[in-house]
Formats: C-alpha cells, sequence, structure tokens
C-alpha cells in the first residue's frame, strides 16, 4: 500500500511514544511508531524523524544506541528527553545523573526565539520533565536554544543541520506550549502539509482498496456490532459495494435484542450482510465448562467452525478484511516485545491460516478515537459509532462459572436494565465500559412474606482511556439505587445487587 508523506518515530521504549504519535496525528500530519532496533530505511515519504524517550540511560552500557547517521543531516530529526540525550552522547557530549530532581513542570527561563522550533513559545512556557540524567556539556557544533534555571540544555540545535533535542516532554499536556513546538517541528521544520484528515483518509484508503482487491474479488469480514469491524465494513462496502459479504454470527452471548439490532443497522446502511444464529451450537460447546480460559477457547474455536462454513458459502472468496487497528499493531512489534493482553482479534486467531485467504486490514494505521472520526465521516450511526468495547466472548466471560441458556436470560435483562439506565441518565459516554456480571453465588433475601434464596449479580463501569488501566467509575449514589431496585423488582432470580470498587490494576475489567 503507498505511504502518505509521515514522521517517522523511533520508538526507545518510553510510556509516552505513543502519546507523541497522537499528538502529531492531531496535527492532521501521519506519523508511524518503528522499534529503534527495526528502523526502517530512509525513503521519499520520510520527512522527518523523532526520537522518542526512554527508561534507560545512555550511560549504560546495554542501552538502545542505533546508528543514526542515514537520518541525521538527510531529514530534520528532533531527539525527545533520551533521544536528545542520545544525540549529544554520540557525538562526544557529557550526559550525567541530574543532581537535583528533575522530574515535574518547570519554567524556561532562556528562549531563543528566532530557532524555529521554538517560534511562538514564550520565554516563560510551562515544560513537564522526567529524567534522571541531563547533558552537562554539549560536543561541538550544538547551540543551547532554551534552557531553565535548573536545566542549562533544555534544548539544542546541531549546526549546519536540522536537528534539535529537547530535554523535556512537548507531547504531555502540562507541556503548555508543547504543541506548538511539534507543529513548528512537522509543519515549518519537516515541510509536511496538514491534509491528513478523516476525509483524505478516506478517499486514499477507498483508492487504496479499489487497487488492491481484485475486480472479481470477493471479501468476507466478520462483524461483532462494535466501532473497528463496522468502520472497517464501510470502508470497503464504499470500495466495493456488495462484493463485501459480512457476517455476523449470533453467539447466544450478546446482550439483550442485540443480535436482531445491529442486524438491522447494518442492513440500513446498505451493507451485504448475512446474520447467522449459532447460539445452540455455542452453548453445546460450552455446557459443563467452567475454566475461563476454556470457555474463550470453546467460543473460540465454535466461532471459527461457524465462521468457515458461512464463508465456504461465498463464492470466489480471497480476501479475508479483519478491524485491526494500530494499538495491535504496535503491540506486537514493540520493543518491549509482543504483549500477552487478550484483543479481540486474537480470540479468532487461527482463522486466517485455517481459511487460506489473504488478509486486508484497512484500520491497522488508526488509533480507536481516529477510527470513530473516519465512522464520523462515513456516516455510521451514533449508538454504534459511541458503543462500549464489548469482549468478543461476550456474557460467556461475565456468567462465572459454567454457561446455560437460563442464565445468559437472567444476565441480559439485568444487563439491559443497567445499560439502559446509563444511557436515560446521560452517564452512558461517562463510562469507558460497564456491564453486570452474574456470580456463581446464592444469597438469601426476603420478598414480602417469603424468605428467597437466589443469585446475586455485580455491576461493573469503569473509566479508562485504553482498557489497560481502568479506575472504577464513582455513579451516583441515586442511580445505583435505581438500578438495584429495577433488577431485584423486574428479573426473577436475582435478590441481590453489588457494585465493583475494584480499579485496575490489580483488578480487571471482567471478571474472568
Ligand atoms: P480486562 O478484563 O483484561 O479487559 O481488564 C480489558 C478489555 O479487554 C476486554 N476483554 C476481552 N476482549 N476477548 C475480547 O475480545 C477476551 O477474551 C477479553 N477479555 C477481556 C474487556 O472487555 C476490556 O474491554
Amino acid at each position: 500500500m503507498p505511504m502518505p508523506q509521515q514522521i517517522l518515530i523511533l520508538d526507545f521504549g518510553s510510556q509516552y511514544t505513543q502519546l507523541i504519535a497522537r499528538r502529531i496525528r492531531e496535527l492532521n500530519v501521519y506519523c508511524e511508531i518503528h522499534p529503534y532496533n527495526h528502523a526502517p530505511a530512509l525513503t521519499e515519504d520520510i520527512r522527518g524523524v523523532v526520537l522518542s524517550g526512554s527508561p534507560c540511560s545512555v550511560r549504560d552500557a546495554d542501552s538502545p544506541s542505533p546508528d543514526l547517521s542515514a537520518y541525521l543531516g538527510q531529514v530534520p530529526v528532533l531527539g525527545v528527553c533520551y533521544g536528545a540525550q542520545l544525540l549529544a552522547h554520540q557525538q562526544g557530549g557529557e550526559v550525567l545523573p541530574a543532581t537535583i530532581r528533575e522530574y515535574g513542570r518547570a519554567r524556561l527561563s532562556r528562549v531563543h526565539h528566532e530557532s524555529p522550533l521554538l517560534h511562538g513559545v514564550p520565554t516563560e512556557s510551562q515544560v513537564w520533565m522526567s529524567h534522571g540524567d541531563t547533558i552537562k556539556t554539549l560536543p561541538q557544533g550544538f547551540d543551547i536554544v532554551a534552557s531553565t534555571p535548573e536545566v542549562a540544555v533544555a534544548a539544542f540545535k546541531i549546526q549546519g543541520q536540522e536537528t534539535y533535542g529537547i530535554q523535556f516532554h512537548p507531547e504531555v499536556t502540562h507541556s503548555t506550549d508543547g504543541k506548538t513546538l511539534l507543529q513548528n517541528f512537522v509543519v515549518n521544520i519537516c515541510g509536511l502539509d496538514q491534509s491528513w484528515t478523516p476525509e483524505h483518509f478516506v478517499d486514499s484508503m477507498v483508492e487504496t482498496l479499489q487497487r488492491t482487491i481484485g475486480e472479481q474479488d470477493q471479501v468476507i469480514l466478520g462483524l461483532s456490532g462494535g466501532v473497528d469491524s463496522s468502520v472497517a465494513a464501510l470502508l470497503l462496502h464504499k470500495a466495493i459495494g456488495k462484493r463485501l459479504h459480512g457476517i455476523f454470527v449470533n453467539n447466544g452471548l450478546l446482550r439483550k435484542d442485540e443480535y436482531e439490532q445491529v442486524l438491522h443497522s447494518y442492513q440500513g446502511l446498505g451493507l451485504n450482510v448475512q446474520g447467522v444464529d449459532a447460539s445452540q451450537e455455542f452453548y453445546d460447546a460450552l455446557a459443563g465448562l467452567t475454566d475461563p480460559e476454556q470457555k474463550r477457547k470453546a467460543i473460540g474455536r465454535t466461532f471459527i467452525e461457524v465462521f468457515d462454513r458461512e464463508a465456504q458459502k461465498v463464492e470466489g472468496a480471497r480476501w479475508l478484511a479483519q478491524g485491526t487497528i494500530y494499538p495491535d499493531v504496535i503491540e506486537s512489534v514493540s520493543v518491549h516485545g509482543s504483549s500477552v493482553t487478550i484483543k479481540s482479534h486474537h480470540n479468532v486467531g487461527g482463522l486466517p491460516e485455517k481459511m487460506n485467504l489473504q488478509i486486508v486490514e484497512p484500520l491497522r494505521a488508526l488509533f480507536k478515537d481516529e477510527v470513530r472520526e473516519v465512522g464520523h465521516t462515513l456516516e455510521l450511526p451514533a449508538h454504534i459509532l459511541h458503543r462500549h468495547p464489548f469482549p468478543g466472548p461476550g456474557l460467556g466471560i461475565r456468567i462465572l462459572g459454567d454457561i446455560t441458556p437460563e442464565k445468559v436470560d437472567l444476565l441480559q435483562r439485568a444487563d439491559a436494565i443497567f445499560i439502559n439506565g446509563l444511557k436515560e441518565h446521560g452517564l452512558y459516554e461517562k463510562v469507558w465500559q460497564a456491564g453486570v456480571m452474574l456470580l456463581p453465588v446464592q444469597s438469601v433475601g426476603v420478598m414480602g412474606d417469603e424468605r428467597t434464596y437466589e443469585r446475586v449479580v455485580a455491576l461493573r463501569a469503569v473509566t479508562s482511556v485504553d482498557g489497560m488501566t481502568a479506575d472504577w467509575a464513582h455513579l451516583p449514589y441515586e442511580f445505583l439505587a435505581e438500578v438495584s431496585n429495577k433488577i431485584i423488582n423486574q428479573v426473577r432470580g436475582i435478590n441481590r445487587v453489588v457494585y465493583d470498587i475494584s480499579s485496575k490494576p490489580p483488578a480487571t475489567i471482567e471478571w474472568e
């Protein structure tokens, strides 16, 4: 696939690297993160390079120290924190442990306003520092362009080339003029135009898909009702129309009425989608299983069987489309090595090999909120666009212990009360994800004159940015009281509701 003009970000393992990419993309400039030890060769499309921070010290013998000569002097380079120290260190500068703590907010005290990097950055600008080392002396041919009272070398430039280093982090919002600085770098210094918009992405991706996928080729896509697969479907639909064959499987573990509603929405969008109700097959495969990993495996395996069977019916199928997004791609090639996190597309890991199809992943360059923007441009209905994440194994991992259709029905009804309540109270979009867990315990209650011995459910709602860490949502007590009353009164078989107040880590979002 042809690449847009871009900034290359070399990752040295900093927790902030993704944030640099986010900030650059917010400027409507395309960029890619590559691990420093898999740095790509310089091509026409790469208009500038950012060297990220790192938890390492350049003084350590085994710290990352790639040969940067292919880039330096050829395209503009911006070293951030470790990246800046590396530039200085590699050319004979002195990098030492900082004698005073250089962590947190600081203010610039001297700024070379004529430096194109610092254009529009005021002298007193607040910056965010986070480093244990500091650049004590610069190599020859390096000029200081900004300082703070404590850090003499807060920013430098190498004479005769567009190479800069900054000791602070422009990508975090505490650096109040960080965005200006990044804009100066990518637009003024690297000369990139700010044309990488969702509309531009849609047009160029549609063109690319049309060029890549043969004129008679049919494409198969598993739809889940989630944002990623839905946006991928709309893009492919725009590119190849009815040659996209969406398959939406009801695994019997979806939310209440979700199968019918989502299928209806897809059909309303003109998509060529086949619904397959395979609930019973999934229940059969799950019968008697209690171990969460075994349940996940059974659900994954059954999905592949059902999907494969449906896909065989499509004549001329050459491609399998997937809703893979950029964080999944970065994760699988990161400096830290492949992560063990479970993500939706991993649920059907065996699928491509089994089906012998070529893979097409139209969203693999996008972050989640960029996927949403593209979905918005493609007029994806709001109820799909803003849907909470929902795990591939669905209610199968929210029913603790073994799964039966009766338990699914019980949980679907309790879950619908909670989710609809969140929507009615304007709370749905304030939380990142919410759901109900059906616990494998019964508790004593009293209803009227009768003692009851029924099930307990736990409500779970979290706030989060990416699901990697999460806090329990501080929902209003009155709201929780209302939901609890409704569930206990309306769902026969549940007599107790509790609210989960655990954060991740150490807890997880799901209970299994
Ligand atoms: P945890 O429970 O690990 O969940 O904090 C983080 C995010 O991942 C989702 N999740 C899954 N998604 N298959 C999926 O597709 C799974 O097996 C799975 N397990 C957890 C979870 O809903 C949350 O969004």
